[in-house]
Parts: structure tokens; C-alpha cells; sequence
């Protein structure tokens, strides 16, 4: 059996695979592969173990008729032609779950960040800005406790994000999905309404829906009129959920007060007007998931995925 692994990982996770006699190739490339690079390097290959900068599409699995599993370790798995691989019997696996908690801390890490604009007095103490306490002091911030949130997507982040809110913040919770989240409406008093509802209501709007074709561009310059000029906007699942360059304008307009991103339209770039605006914006480099503990568990639950395919046992999280 083996088993390609496109970028770097832990590589003692790894050993669970070689023990069990798998061959592990790593490719251990520093960038993510293209489809056609994809579809080269995986030649021979029962399963692939990729990351959300990898495109795997039809041509990638038309090549390799052995690859049976594409094991993406990220929860998301939008770099993945879902409806190719139904087509190809290929089982794709993801890693929900084991990145619930980092990805909710930091969303209001960027609540937080862009509500008290503490980038900006960061750089105001370095740059030797401060001249001591003034009750009319800069950077002046806006209050996140007892506030109203609206989260759209009430997933597994989504309600970690509404718990936090909640019992940490004293906020009031609106949410939008395609059913209610009974348990999380016990939990947190959080009430389902629509996206026009929950976008004029909420001081502070947190992006959760997986990216698919009716999310795109979901926060687009009609949506951020409906907005509070006062709200800000917080993103850590996907950038193309916001069209990007209506937002900059939004912001630098007064339309909304403010973002916290850590995803953006076409990663790595970010759009220039975005970078321009400092005030109450927050950008963040796609760490939603990025602490040790969190990769670590995210690998691991890719390999228990490979390896319970390998030995004929149904993986643990199939999206397809
Ligand atoms: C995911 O897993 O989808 C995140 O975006 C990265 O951890």
C-alpha cells in the first residue's frame, strides 16, 4: 500500500502508517501542488493525505485510477472536486472536530482585536505614540460585552463561537442555517432568523458556513449596506464568502466600522485596498487552526482515516 503526503506534516504521525507496513511517500514540497503536479505525484498511490492549498480535481483522479482515498486534513474541503470524486468512487475524508476550539478563540481573538483595536495601540506603543493616560485617549475602542452577535452558520465552530459569546461576553446570539441547532438555542438563548435580519441587528457579524456555490460572495457590497455602520465583520472559515474588494470599500466609506479576517479571496494575496486600512481591521494569516495541539490532532485524524481505509474499515469522517 501506498500512501502519498503532499506538504509537510508531524512526521511521528506518520509512524502509525509505517508500522502498519504502509509506504509513506513524502513529497515534503514547501508549495502547494497544482492538479497537473498533483496528478503526476500520485501515481502508484492508494490514498493521498492533502491540505487546502492542494487542487484535487477530475484530472487528478482520472490519472490515478488505484487512489482510492483523498484524506484532506483541514475540516473544509472546498480544494476538492466533491462531485469528481462521487463520480470516481474516491472516498474523501476531512477533520472536523479537533479544531473546533482553536478556530473559536481565535474569531474573537479578531472580535476583540478589532473592537479595542489593539494592533493599533500596539503600534502606537512601539512607535512611541503614547503620552500617557487621557480619559479622551486613541485608539478609542467599541465595547464587546453585552453586544449582539450574528453567526452565520451554526456548525461546530459556530456554536463554540455562540458559547463564548454567551456565557463569556454576555451577548445576545442570532444565527442563520439551513435548521434550527435546537441544543445550542437551549444553551446560549440563541434564535434563528434570516441573513437581512441578522446582518441589521448585529454588532459584530461572524462568518461559519462552509464555502459552496450559494455562499459565495454571501457578504457582498447589497449585504454590507444592510450592515450597522457601527459592525464589524469577523471571517475565519472562507475568503471567498466576502467579496473583498466591496468590503475595503465599506469600510474605508464608513458603510461598517471594521473586519477581523483570517481568510481571504485568492490566499496568499489579500486585496491591496484591504491592506491600506488599519483602523478597527484585523488581518490574520489563515491561523484559525493553528496551534500545536490543533495540527497534531489534525494529522493524526487524517492517518487514523488512511489507515481504517487501508485495513477495509470505513474511515472516520466521510464527506463523500
Ligand atoms: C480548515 O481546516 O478548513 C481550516 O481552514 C484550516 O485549519
Amino acid at each position: 500500500m501506498k500512501v502519498i503526503v503532499t506538504q509537510p506534516v508531524y512526521d511521528e504521525s506518520l509512524d502509525l502508517l509505517r508500522r502498519a507496513g504502509v509506504h509513506v511517500k513524502r513529497l515534503d514540497r514547501p508549495e502547494p501542488l497544482g492538479s497537473q503536479e498533483l496528478a503526476a505525484a500520485c501515481e502508484g498511490a492508494d490514498a493521498v493525505m492533502t491540505q487546502l492549498t492542494d487542487r484535487v480535481d477530475a484530472s487528478v483522479l482520472a490519472a490515478n485510477p488505484n487512489l482510492r482515498l483523498v484524506a484532506n486534513i483541514a475540516a473544509g474541503f472546498d480544494n476538492i472536486d466533491i462531485e469528481a470524486a462521487r463520480r470516481a468512487g474516491v472516498i474523501v475524508t476531512n477533520t472536523p472536530g479537533v479544531l473546533t476550539d482553536a478556530t473559536a478563540d481565535l474569531a474573537f481573538a479578531l472580535i476583540l482585536a478589532a473592537a479595542r483595536r489593539i494592533p493599533e495601540g500596539d503600534q502606537m506603543m512601539r512607535s512611541g505614540g503614547y503620552h500617557g493616560w487621557r480619559l479622551l485617549q486613541q485608539p478609542m475602542g467599541m465595547d464587546v460585552s453585552g453586544t449582539t452577535i450574528g453567526i452565520v452558520g451554526m456548525g461546530r465552530v459556530g456554536q463554540a463561537v455562540a458559547r463564548r459569546a454567551r456565557l463569556g461576553f454576555d451577548m445576545t446570539v442570532l444565527y442563520t442555517d439551513v435548521a434550527t441547532v435546537p441544543s445550542i438555542e437551549a444553551e446560549t438563548g440563541a434564535r434563528l432568523v434570516e441573513l437581512p435580519e441578522l446582518l441589521a441587528a448585529s454588532d459584530f457579524v461572524s462568518l461559519h458556513a462552509p464555502l459552496i456555490a450559494q455562499t459565495r460572495h454571501l457578504i457582498d457590497a447589497e449585504a454590507l449596506r444592510t450592515m450597522k455602520s457601527s459592525a464589524v465583520l469577523i471571517n475565519t472559515a472562507r475568503g471567498p464568502l466576502i467579496d473583498e474588494h466591496a468590503l475595503a470599500d465599506a469600510i474605508a466609506s464608513g458603510v461598517i466600522a471594521g473586519a477581523g479576517l483570517d481568510v481571504f479571496e485568492s490566499e496568499p494575496q489579500v486585496a491591496p485596498a484591504l491592506l491600506g486600512l488599519r483602523e478597527r481591521v484585523v488581518l490574520l494569516p489563515h491561523v484559525g487552526s493553528a496551534t500545536v495541539r490543533t495540527r497534531r490532532r489534525m494529522v493524526d485524524m487524517a492517518v487514523a482515516n488512511v489507515l481504517a481505509h487501508l485495513e477495509g474499515r470505513p474511515p472516520f469522517n466521510v464527506v463523500v
